[in-house]
């Protein structure tokens, strides 16, 4: 799999390319994953990347010719081009595992008061993070990025995700390491049983009562 990712501001992208799980697939191929900076691809002297909105009102907005451009340089019949913005579809993690299967993703991280209205016919799909607005695509596109990644074949261990959150629509279960006792707080006595049958029932006893209590919304989806 191979994401693309388009921004005004490649170096926010350092820290999470170079830390972590995203960096040890990465080391490992296991993703191929590129930066690249809209302003390079403008055909403007002085690398312009951005005007006045015609109808005034609003700040500066990204012209459509560098997104153009570089998506029409880096697209082929397998590419997928997501465009981030608050106004897209709300991002879960069912959209993930669509996304996971995609060989080549192009994220086009919006910025600025906005972009100008023909970027959006580039894209696939246009997609949110969220009913917030941040000053720019590239946290989002680091969001989707990392929860792709993780899913991809050998990033971390099955068993890490197959269980977790949101998989079936309910959230994780209670899990709890040394010691014991914990200033008078005790891992529940089920776990400590070896009785893998009761344990794997209270774990799931616990899913349900807490997404009841916090998620009931997911229930409701069920
Ligand atoms: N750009 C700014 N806010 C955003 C959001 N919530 N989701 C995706 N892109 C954004």
């Amino acid at each position: 799999m191979k994401i693309d990712i388009l921004t005004l501001f490649p170096n926010m992208f350092d820290g999470f390319l170079n830390e972590s799980i995203i960096k040890r697939a990465r080391d490992k191929n296991q993703v191929e994953i590129n930066v690249y900076n809209i302003r390079d691809y403008s055909t403007n002297k002085h690398k312009k990347v951005d005007d006045y909105g015609f109808g005034g009102g609003r700040g500066m907005v990204l012209m459509p010719q560098p997104i153009f451009d570089a998506v029409e340089s880096l697209k082929t019949d397998d590419s997928y081009v997501i465009l981030m913005t608050p106004q897209g579809e709300k991002y879960n993690q069912k959209m993930a595992y669509t996304l996971k299967d995609k060989k080549h993703i192009i994220i086009i991280c919006g910025h600025y008061e906005g972009f100008d209205e023909r970027i959006r016919s580039l894209a696939d799909i246009e997609i949110s993070i969220g009913d917030y607005v941040l000053t720019g695509g590239e946290i989002p596109s680091m969001v989707i990025t990392d929860s792709i990644v993780r899913l991809l074949d050998g990033v971390i261990t099955k068993e890490s995700y197959e269980l977790e959150s949101f998989n079936d629509e309910l959230l994780d279960y209670p899990v709890y390491t040394k010691p014991v006792d914990f200033r008078g707080m005790k891992v529940p006595e089920v776990l400590l049983s070896g009785h893998h049958k009761n344990i794997n029932e209270w774990r799931h006893n616990e899913q349900i009562k807490r997404t009841q209590a916090r998620r009931p919304d997911l229930l409701e989806k069920r």
